[in-house]
């Protein structure tokens, strides 16, 4: 069974879905690996590191894709019109295991259907407990969490900590954070350790004793209405007009004594909430930082721009593309870790290959396509729909027929 693990073309993307510690790990259950030349290199993992845990090294992306069977990718392989065309470089028959954009890339899971290629989406990975070695959404969001605070911090012309010196005391910066999910979590575990007084805002009640844990403090908007706020799935929803007014009051005055801004919250499927608005910029302090982690959902803050560091209204506003492919080292040795964690359970060793269990959660869970078809239950609408409409269409098409005969007949008996 030949695995391959090419280097990554998309635009801003760093990481790579192997390390030698996973590669070691394949090549041990009996498993061809190949390596693109250089793909890990911006990870500081060099050809030589991958030789020496028993991966061989292909020249091209072809050389390295040609009769893969499995592929482990950190993004979806490319198509023609958005680059580069790496879907033709795939085999039929061949597994691809990436971030798929799954849910809002359908046109492109047609196509990988299309082309036979079985595919496994790891943003998908249902959030169960037995999954969460499996789970990138988490591994990911959490480097990003300690990125935010870093970059905030770094730009930020001030110190972290209190510092009481000969010369005078230097002030702790506040920060405040907006999402205690695993990204903002982090971040506040971050900022505490670097010295700060933080502060965070969330709709889920079951955050504030999490954020209360690690130091941070809790801001209440209305503990009445974030009692129905999380879905069963433990996301947030989004919320009442009142109470989206009621936050908006309580962030406005929290915000006039934040030095840094760090945006994490999130509504799945959902553009990202609005929470800073430009009011709200023009009160912060001269010189404070916000590092809006949603950009890539719309953002926290409008002001915010896609993969820009922009200055409005005295206030630097950071709006960085990938944030994990900031730290690419970590993010790629966890996120392979993942990949490899998904895949250890099926490993049929005495077979020497790995057998999918379609009825296991984590696969069913993941599995977008697979037999020429998209199989992924989230997609169930799609099938439904796609005959209603072919229904509606000829149904339509029929009315059409049958008036133009019977305005002939009208002209003929006339
Ligand atoms: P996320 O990235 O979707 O959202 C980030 C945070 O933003 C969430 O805490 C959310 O409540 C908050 N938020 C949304 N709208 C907001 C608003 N208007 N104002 C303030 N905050 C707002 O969430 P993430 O970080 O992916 O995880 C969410 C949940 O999933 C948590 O309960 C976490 O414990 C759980 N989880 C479970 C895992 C497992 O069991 N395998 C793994 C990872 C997370």
């Amino acid at each position: 069974m030949k695995i391959s693990i090419p280097k990554e073309r998309r635009e801003h993307e760093t990481r790579v879905a192997a390390s030698p510690d996973t590669v070691k790990k394949l090549v041990g259950f009996g498993f061809d690996v190949t390596v693109e030349k250089g793909a890990g290199l911006a990870s500081n993992i060099t050809d030589d590191m991958y030789k020496k845990a028993g991966a061989s090294i292909s020249k091209t992306e072809k050389a390295t894709l040609e009769n893969a069977d499995i592929v482990l990718k950190i993004q979806r392989p490319m198509m023609k019109d958005e680059g580069e065309d790496e879907l033709s470089l795939l085999k039929s028959g061949t597994t691809v295991i990436s971030l798929m954009q799954a849910l809002v890339s359908r046109d492109r899971m047609e196509a990988f259907a299309k082309a036979g290629i079985t595919t496994f989406a790891m943003e998908l990975m249902p959030r169960i407990s037995r999954a969460q070695s499996m789970d990138v959404l988490s591994s990911q969001s959490n480097l990003a969490g300690y990125k935010a605070v870093i970059d905030g911090a770094a730009e930020f012309g001030q110190a972290m900590p209190m510092m009481m010196t000969a010369a005078g005391t230097v002030p702790p910066a506040k920060v405040l954070v907006f999402g205690g999910g695993v990204a903002g979590l982090q971040a506040i575990a971050t900022a505490k350790r670097l010295g700060a007084i933080v502060y965070c805002f969330d709709v889920r009640p079951a955050v504030k004793e999490q954020v209360e844990s690690l130091g941070g403090r809790f801001v209440v908007v209305d503990e009445e209405a974030t009692k129905d706020a999380e879905t069963s799935g433990g996301y947030a929803k989004e919320m009442s007009d009142d109470y989206k007014k009621k936050q908006a009051e309580a962030i406005a005055e929290q915000l006039k004594k934040t030095d840094i801004a760090i945006c994490t919250a999130l509504i799945p499927g959902k553009p990202a909430p609005v929470l800073i608005t430009e009011e709200m910029v023009k009160s912060m302090k001269q010189g404070s930082v916000i590092v809006d982690l949603a950009v890539e959902a719309g953002g926290n803050c409008p002001l915010a721009e896609y993969d820009k560091v922009v200055k409005k209204h005295d206030v630097t506003i950071m709006g960085h593309a990938n944030v994990p492919g900031r730290i690419p080292a970590n993010a790629s040795a966890l996120f392979a870790k993942n990949i490899l964690n998904f895949l250890v359970p099926m490993v049929d060793k005495e077979e020497k290959t790995i057998k999918f269990d379609f009825d296991d959660e984590t696969v069913k869970g993941t599995c977008v396509t697979r037999d020429g078809k998209i199989v992924h239950s989230a997609f169930a609408d799609l099938k439904e729909d796609k005959p209603k409409k072919q229904a509606k269409k000829a149904s339509k098409a029929k009315k059409a027929k049958k008036a133009k005969k019977a305005k002939k007949t009208d002209k003929g008996e006339k």
